[in-house]
C-alpha cells in the first residue's frame, strides 16, 4: 500500500493541466482549459479541466475527476499504477506502508518473475542481434519474411540459442536465481533433476502484460519438420494467465483508442505484418479461442472488434457461435475473411499493405450479417435448415444487450431471411424471458408468488426523491467545510449540520447512503471532510460522483428557487438558506412518501380502532409535512 503521506503529496505536486496535457490538447477559455475528450469520439469541445480545483469533466461523456483518475481512465490503470505514473512525471519517490511479511514475500517474489522474464527477454534480443548464429539463423529468419527492424525492435524479438543450457548459464552467471527461472518455465527440472531451457534455436516472440511487462514468451522452430512443434510456450505462471492475456495489446493499445476500433488476429506473425503494414491497433489471441477476459480487456479500450479471419469456410462456420460472446459484452463485432487460404501476414507479404486495407475497407461486415449469409449459403432452400438458422441469428441478436441496436439488427435481417419483422421480434422476446428466468434466483418458500419477471424487463424507474436527495449531497459537498450563522449568535460548521439533521433520512439512492456514511465516519474520526476529499476519493464511484455535483452546480436549486418566485444570483450568497431549503425539500419529500404509505395502509386496515391509530399517525404526518412547507417559504424569503 502507498503511504498516505506520499497520496498526499502526489495529489498536491501534480497539475491536472500538465497531466491531461500530455495527452489531450487543450486551449485556454476563461478560468478552465478545453479540449477534444479523449474518452469519446467528439468534433468540438466538450471536455473541460479546471486547474484552481484540480479537476477534470467531459460534459459530453460525463467523465470526470483528478489527475489520478485521469490517468486510471485514460492508461486504464489501477489506483497504485496510476500514483506511481503520477508520482514518476514529477519524480516524488513513492513511499509503501509496512506490509505484513506474508504479503512483501509473495510481492517480491512476483517481482523476482517479472525481473528475470525481462532478463530473458534482453537475453534473447542481444543474441540475435550480436551472436553470429543469433544473426544469420535468428534474424536471417525475420528478415527472409519480411520484417522491418523497427518491427523486430518494437516487439523485442529475439534468439534462444540451440543449446541445453545457454539461457540458464547466462542468468546464474549474471547473479539470477535458477528457482525464479523454473518458475516461470524458461527452464524445466526433469525427473532424473537435470535442469535445462525450454526454448533451444527458436526465434522469440516476448509477450507483454498491457502495462508493457514482459510476462512469456512464444518460441517458435525455424525447422519444417512436422515432428516438431510449431510453437513452444511459456506455461501458465503466477505473473502468466494465457486467458488474461492479448498478444500485441501493449504497443496497440494507444492506437486501438484513437481509431476506437480493434483488430483480432489469429497469430504472432499476423501481428506483426499488420503492424508494419501501418495498421497499429492490432492484437492477436495467439492461438487459442477468445476468452471472456481478453474480450473486456480490449473493452477497456473500445467497443468495436474486427476480427480477421484466416480459414476455411468450415473452421469459420465453427467459430461463429464463440463470437457471440462478443456480443453479449456489448462489443459491436465486425468480421473480415481473407481468400485463398491467406492470413493477414500472408496477404500483407503478398500484396502488400495498401491491398490489405483496401481489402479490409470492402470486406468488412457486420458480425451478425455476416453469420447469417454464411448460415443461409449452408441451408439453400431446405426450411427445416432455414429454420434453424434464424434461430441461431435471432439468438446471436439477443446477446446483444443495448436494445435499440438489437432492434436495428432484427429490421435488416428480417429482408435477409426474408421473415416478417414481429415475428423475429417475437423469437427474441421469447428468448430473452427464458434467459431471465433462467437467471433469477427461484425463492426459498415454495408458496411465495414466482418474481415478477415481466416486471424485471423493464428498467426500475428514477426514484421520485432523486433530484431531492441529489442536490442535498451536493450541498453537502461542496459547502461541508463551510460555515454558516443558523441562529444569529455562533456559526457553526455546515456538514455537521446537514449530518446531524439527516439522521432519520433513508436515502433511497445506495451511492448517496454510501456518502452520507463515509461523511458521518469521517465526522466521527474528528476530521472534516472537505470538497477535494471527495473528488480525489479512492472509490471511484464517489470521486465521480463528486465531480458531476461540482460540476453541475444550481440546476437543481434553481427549480426551486424559481418556484418559490425567486432569484439568487450565487447560492453562496445565501448560504443557510441554501442549506436548510435543500434539507427541508428532502424531508418534505420523504415525509410525502410516508404519508402515502400511511394512506395505503388506512385504506387497507380492516379493524376500526387500528385505523383510528393510523389515522391519528397520519394527522401527525401532515402536521410535520405543513411545519415543514411553511418553513420553507420563510426560509426562502429571509
Ligand atoms: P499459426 O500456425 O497461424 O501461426 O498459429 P503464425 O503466428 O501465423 O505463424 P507462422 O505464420 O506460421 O510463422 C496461430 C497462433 O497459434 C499459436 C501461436 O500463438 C500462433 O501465433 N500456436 C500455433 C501455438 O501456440 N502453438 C502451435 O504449435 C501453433
Ligand atoms: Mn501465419
Amino acid at each position: 500500500m502507498i503511504k498516505k503521506e506520499t497520496i498526499d503529496k502526489i495529489l498536491e505536486t501534480a497539475l491536472i493541466e500538465e497531466v491531461v496535457g500530455d495527452f489531450v490538447h487543450l486551449k485556454k477559455r476563461g478560468s478552465s482549459l478545453t479540449g477534444l475528450c479523449p474518452f469519446h469520439n467528439e468534433k468540438s469541445p466538450s471536455f473541460h479541466v479546471s486547474p484552481a480545483k484540480g479537476i477534470f469533466k467531459c460534459f459530453g461523456c460525463g467523465k470526470g475527476g483528478d489527475s489520478v483518475h485521469f490517468i486510471m481512465e485514460h492508461e486504464k490503470y489501477s489506483y497504485p499504477e496510476a500514483l506511481k505514473y503520477v508520482a514518476n512525471k514529477y519524480n516524488i519517490e513513492v513511499e509503501e506502508t509496512e506490509v505484513t511479511p506474508e504479503f512483501k514475500q509473495a510481492q517480491d517474489r512476483r517481482e523476482s518473475l517479472y525481473i528475470v522474464s525481462n532478463y530473458a527477454a534482453s537475453f534473447f534480443e542481444d543474441r540475435m542481434w550480436n551472436s553470429e548464429d543469433g544473426k544469420t539463423i535468428g534474424l536471417g529468419y525475420f528478415k527472409e519474411r519480411g520484417f522491418r527492424d523497427d518491427i523486430i525492435k518494437k516487439f523485442q524479438l529475439g534468439y534462444s540459442p540451440d543449446d541445453w543450457s545457454a539461457l540458464l548459464d547466462g542468468a546464474v552467471k549474471d547473479g539470477y536465481q535458477q528457482e525464479f527461472l523454473e518458475e516461470v518455465g524458461l527452464v524445466i527440472k526433469n525427473d532424473q533433476g537435470r535442469v535445462y531451457d525450454r526454448f533451444r534455436g527458436r526465434v522469440m516472440f516476448p509477450i507483454h502484460s498491457f502495462t508493457g511487462r514482459i510476462i512469456g514468451f512464444g518460441g517458435r522452430t525455424l525447422k519444417t519438420d512436422k515432428a516438431v512443434p510449431k510453437y513452444v510456450n511459456s506455461p501458465e505462471s503466477v505473473i502468466y494467465h494465457k486467458s488474461n492475456v492479448l498478444y500485441g495489446l501493449f504497443q496497440a493499445k494507444k492506437a486501438i483508442r484513437d481509431l476506437d476500433n480493434c483488430y483480432l488476429v489469429e497469430g504472432y506473425a499476423d501481428v506483426l505484418s499488420v503492424q508494419q503494414a501501418g495498421v497499429e491497433n492490432v492484437v492477436s489471441s495467439s492461438g487459442t479461442s477468445l476468452t471472456t477476459e481478453q474480450i473486456r480487456l480490449i473493452g477497456r479500450f473500445t467497443k468495436s472488434v474486427t476480427i480477421l479471419y484466416d480459414g476455411d469456410a468450415a473452421g469459420i462456420k465453427a467459430s461463429l457461435r464463440g463470437l457471440d460472446m462478443i456480443l453479449e459484452e456489448g462489443l459491436d463485432v465486425r468480421v473480415v475473411s481473407f481468400p485463398d487460404g491467406h492470413d493477414p501476414d500472408s496477404y500483407i507479404q503478398k500484396l502488400g499493405a495498401a491491398a490489405f486495407k483496401t481489402h479490409i475497407d470492402k470486406n468488412k461486415k457486420d458480425f451478425i450479417f455476416y453469420k447469417t449469409e454464411i448460415l443461409l449459403k449452408d441451408a439453400e432452400n431446405d426450411p427445416i435448415k432455414k429454420a434453424g438458422v434464424i434461430r441461431e441469428v435471432v439468438e446471436s441478436i439477443a446477446k446483444i444487450p443495448d436494445a435499440i441496436k438489437a432492434s436495428v439488427f432484427l429490421r435488416e435481417c428480417s429482408t435477409l431471411l426474408q421473415m416478417e419483422e414481429r415475428i423475429l421480434i417475437s423469437e427474441l422476446n421469447k428468448m430473452r424471458l427464458s434467459k431471465i428466468k433462467k437467471e433469477t434466483p427461484r425463492p426459498h418458500f415454495d408458496d411465495s408468488p414466482p418474481p415478477d419477471v415481466e416486471a424485471m424487463m423493464y428498467e426500475t424507474p428514477v426514484a421520485s426523491d432523486e433530484y431531492q436527495e441529489r442536490d442535498m449531497l451536493r450541498v453537502l459537498l461542496m459547502y461541508g467545510d463551510r460555515m454558516a450563522n443558523w441562529d444569529d449568535t455562533t456559526d457553526t460548521y455546515i456538514g455537521p449540520y446537514i449530518v446531524l439533521h439527516l439522521d432519520d433520512v433513508v436515502f433511497s439512492n445506495a451511492l448517496y447512503a454510501k456518502v452520507v456514511k463515509y461523511y458521518k465516519e469521517e465526522l466521527e474520526q474528528g476530521r472534516l471532510p472537505k470538497e477535494k476529499d471527495f473528488i480525489q476519493h479512492q472509490d471511484r464511484e464517489i470521486s465521480s460522483l463528486a465531480v458531476s455535483l461540482i460540476s453541475t452546480p444550481y440546476i437543481l436549486s434553481e427549480n426551486w428557487y424559481n418556484m418559490h418566485n425567486i432569484t439568487v444570483p450565487d447560492e453562496t450568497e445565501k448560504l443557510h438558506g441554501t442549506v436548510m431549503g435543500a434539507i427541508f425539500h428532502l424531508k418534505k419529500k420523504k415525509i410525502g412518501s410516508i404519508i402515502a404509505a400511511k394512506q395505503e395502509a388506512i385504506k387497507a386496515e380492516k379493524d376500526q380502532d387500528n385505523v383510528m391509530i393510523l389515522m391519528k399517525e397520519y394527522l401527525d404526518l401532515k402536521e410535520v409535512e405543513k411545519y415543514i412547507s411553511n418553513y420553507l417559504g420563510s426560509v426562502i424569503i429571509k
